[in-house]
């Protein structure tokens, strides 16, 4: 039975072979931080107020010019197409159905304009700056022309995280499967038969790119993972030349920077660790958020990823100050057990457990999700 988030994860991993799973679940060096995420948030506590009329609760949200059906949004996951071809269709399809954000990666091999034909709802780009500025400067232009509606700057992937599963796996780039893996790929039929008549999942698709990432060069840069270092707080201004609409940076952990983001200009921050993906030594999102909090002085909205994995989760990150929240692996688990109507149930299991616990808190908005909520004690 699939009764929660970690009953999918399980499943996730029976349908995936172990590369693909490992791909998805790990996290950087010892993945103390992919642990902390979740390890923190379950001591986070709140005291409900009782006695209030929820006979009717309303998770809906309203942020940068739409209205969310609850305050989650899909995070941007790169090389969904190891999961099945087209993930990012399937994915920002079941968003929309679910009136959820969806967030395209810049490692999509699904280009933004497939996506946009085949998908409405909220869509907003993720942005690397990969194998030069001109290769942004257009993936800029096609998100403005086909209504992505913001853009989200990922800033800490500076290089790669070192993820052993995945070198143990040989999950490298371009993707080279050993005899291991093959008979792997043999045991997993239900996930192999998708990629019948279509060729083995490539992690950018350096043979046919045009086909399999949002730009040639793009593929090329995914392939030798050329990231720009060189960006820097002063390559913002050189980003809002080209793009008018919100702009948010994700990753932002340290208060300074914060603070730095909204004296640019910034429109929203999430504060994330990648999902303990790149940098193994840093705090859970949920505790440092409460430091980006006080800086942004709620300035700006200031949304959170990493962990998330219960409704409960969600309204206390809420209870706390933040906007909204991102899920990552959830919906990845989703696609894989059961295609559309796996994410969507992911997602329907979120606002369910998000719309019970605000009942059960005593709260019928959530705008009523306040630190009055947050049981200090826990601290
Ligand atoms: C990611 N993440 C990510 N972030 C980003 O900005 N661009 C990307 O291309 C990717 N790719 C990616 C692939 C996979 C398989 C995972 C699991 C994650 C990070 C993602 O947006 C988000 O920050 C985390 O996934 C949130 O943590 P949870 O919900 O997975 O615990």
């Amino acid at each position: 039975m699939l009764l929660n988030l970690d009953d999918y994860r399980r499943a996730a991993r029976r349908q995936l072979p172990r590369v693909i799973f490992d791909f998805i679940d790990g996290g950087a060096d010892a993945e103390d931080c992919v642990r902390r995420n979740i390890e923190d948030l379950g001591k986070v506590t709140l005291l409900p107020r009782q006695l209030r009329d929820v006979s009717s609760v309303d998770t809906s949200v309203s942020l940068f010019g739409h209205s969310w059906k609850s305050p989650v949004a899909l995070a941007p996951t790169g090389f969904n197409g190891l999961l099945r071809p087209g993930a990012d269709i399937v994915l920002a399809r079941a968003a929309d159905q679910m009136g959820t954000p969806f967030i395209l990666s810049t490692a999509s091999n699904v280009p933004l304009e497939q996506i946009a034909r085949q998908a409405n709802g909220i869509r907003w780009l993720q942005l690397y700056i990969m194998g030069g500025r001109r290769i942004a400067e257009q993936l800029i232009r096609r998100a403005r022309n086909l209504d992505y509606s913001a853009l989200v700057l990922t800033v800490d992937v500076a290089v790669g995280g070192h993820r052993e599963r995945d070198v143990r796996n040989g999950m490298t780039m371009p993707f080279k499967p050993s005899l291991r893996t093959m008979l792997d790929f043999g045991l997993h039929p239900s996930w192999a038969l998708r990629f019948m008549g279509k060729g083995p999942p490539k992690f950018a698709n350096l043979e046919d790119p045009d086909q399999g990432s949002h730009s040639a060069e793009l593929a090329v840069a995914l392939g030798n993972r050329q990231m720009d270092r060189s960006m820097a707080w002063d390559n913002l201004a050189w980003l809002r030349e080209h793009w008018d609409g919100p702009l948010l940076l994700k990753g932002i952990l340290h208060p300074d920077d914060a603070r730095r983001a909204v004296g640019e200009g910034v429109d929203g921050l999430i504060v994330s660790n990648h999902g303990g993906r790149q940098l193994d030594v840093v705090p859970s999102t949920i505790q440092a958020l409460p430091g980006v909090l006080d800086a942004v002085a709620k300035a700006i909205p200031v949304l959170v990823d990493g962990g998330f994995r219960r409704g409960g989760d969600i309204a206390k990150a809420l209870a706390m100050g933040a906007k909204a929240v991102l899920v990552g692996r959830p919906a990845l688990w989703g696609l894989a057990v059961a295609g559309e109507a796996g994410v969507r149930n992911v997602l329907e299991t979120f606002n369910e457990e998000l719309s019970r616990t605000m009942a059960l808190l005593g709260a019928t908005q959530v705008e009523e999700l306040s630190a009055n909520y947050l049981n200090n004690i826990q601290k």
